[in-house]
């Protein structure tokens, strides 16, 4: 065979190879989990839109929250619901503590199955950081005289200075916190979402339940790690107890608060051995920080991406990797490494709702991703 064949064959084979591997790019495979398939491996991360009145969803969120699932999202999150009046972060944030929340959102989650992803809820309680303004009224607390509300907490030590003393929550308010998480599980269950996640990051109430920081107790749910982790543990079986049990439950946790002497990645390995052999939960997601306004996080693109890895390396639980995920070329990287099995994306898929259809046009992903109403635009 002449050289110049020879070649032709070889840059043929790997033509053809490169092609197979741009028609099915890791990002744009499906991932199952129990009865759930999500079309890729895209999801939206929950963002509080802060747009909400009496904790009801707005219109806002259901055309920001359909967007997304219509830019070809593989699971559209919504923001942090609570599950009672004072977990809210700011008053203008959502709640699922009655039905008439409930019914607001199941048209919502239905939109966003409707349009191909996966309509998913977090649930969370702010604790001693709830009360504050919205980002574009400035963040700090809010005072009672000026519509705000007593705070509670794992301990009675503020946020930050300047912040309210929480009210350390006591065994039956703790009871009581679980009573409402289950009662708000039951409202997503009918609302028709397909995914929960417990908001146990961020310095809200469960992890600072978790934090040496924020954990000051002397019972049970105070001193050592298992003591710390008692909260969190009770509010999974909790979920559990309601949450069907074809439908994945994810966990958001801090992996590290990034301050010494805090909750850090030896802490979150050791919690998710234990969640991989419990069986509770399908995936963790990997985010750190917020529960000590020390910290000092090293931003750069996937900054957190590290831990999602560890941590599935570590446990073998599924996890999600979330922290400037932004191009396609690093959120194929991400999944086709195995350095988790989903990417979230926050801030980039909030200024790019088609950011999906766009990053499958960048991989060459042909598919009927691109809703057929859209598809004459596709030409860029
Ligand atoms: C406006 C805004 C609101 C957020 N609200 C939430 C929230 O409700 N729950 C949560 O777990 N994280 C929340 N986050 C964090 C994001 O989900 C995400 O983890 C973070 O922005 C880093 O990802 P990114 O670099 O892709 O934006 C919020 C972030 C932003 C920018």
């Amino acid at each position: 065979m002449n050289k110049r064949v020879a070649d032709s064959r070889i840059s043929g084979e790997n033509e053809k190879r490169i092609l197979q591997r741009d028609a099915n790019p890791h990002l744009f495979r499906s991932f199952t989990m129990r009865s759930v398939t999500a079309r890729n491996r895209i999801m939206l991360s929950p963002m509080c839109q802060y747009s909400g009145e009496n904790g009801m969803p707005t219109d806002w969120h259901f055309v920001h929250l359909g967007a997304r699932a219509m830019g070809g999202a593989g699971i559209v999150f919504t923001e942090a619901v609570h599950t009672e009046p004072r977990g809210r972060i700011t008053n203008n944030c959502l709640g699922l503590w009655n039905d008439e929340q409930r019914d607001a959102l199941k048209r919502i989650a239905s939109f966003i199955g409707e349009n191909g992803a996966v309509p998913a809820i977090q649930l969370g309680h702010a604790g001693r950081k709830a009360s504050v303004g919205r980002p574009w009224e400035g963040t700090g607390p809010v005072s009672i005289e000026d519509g705000g509300w007593p705070v509670i907490g794992a301990s009675t030590m503020p946020y930050a200075k300047g912040f309210p003393i929480p009210e350390e929550l006591s065994k039956s308010g703790i009871e009581k916190n679980i009573e409402n998480l289950v009662a708000s599980v039951i409202r997503a269950r009918d609302a028709g979402f397909k995914i929960i996640e417990l908001h146990a990051a961020h310095g809200y109430l469960i992890h600072q339940f978790l934090s040496p920081l924020s954990n000051a107790r002397q019972d049970e749910y105070g001193g050592s790690f298992e003591n710390r982790s008692k909260f969190l543990m009770e509010s999974i079986d909790a979920v559990r107890s309601e949450w069907p049990s074809d439908l994945p439950l994810f966990v958001r946790l801090s992996i590290t608060d990034w301050v010494e002497g805090g909750w850090d990645l030896n802490d979150s390995v050791k919690l998710c051995k234990i969640l991989q052999k419990r069986g509770e939960v399908d995936l963790v997601d990997c985010s750190t920080g917020g529960n000590d306004p020390r910290q000092e996080i090293p931003i750069h693109p996937a900054y957190q991406t590290e831990f999602s890895q560890t941590i599935k390396r570590e446990t073998g639980i599924s996890t999600a990797s979330v922290g400037l995920i932004n191009s396609p070329d690093l959120a194929e990287a991400i999944i086709a490494n195995g350095w988790s099995d989903l990417v979230a994306l926050g801030r980039a898929l909030m200024s790019d709702p088609h950011w999906p259809l766009r990053a499958a046009n960048a991989l060459k992903y042909k598919s009927d991703l691109w809703p057929s109403q859209y598809e004459r635009s596709n030409i860029f």
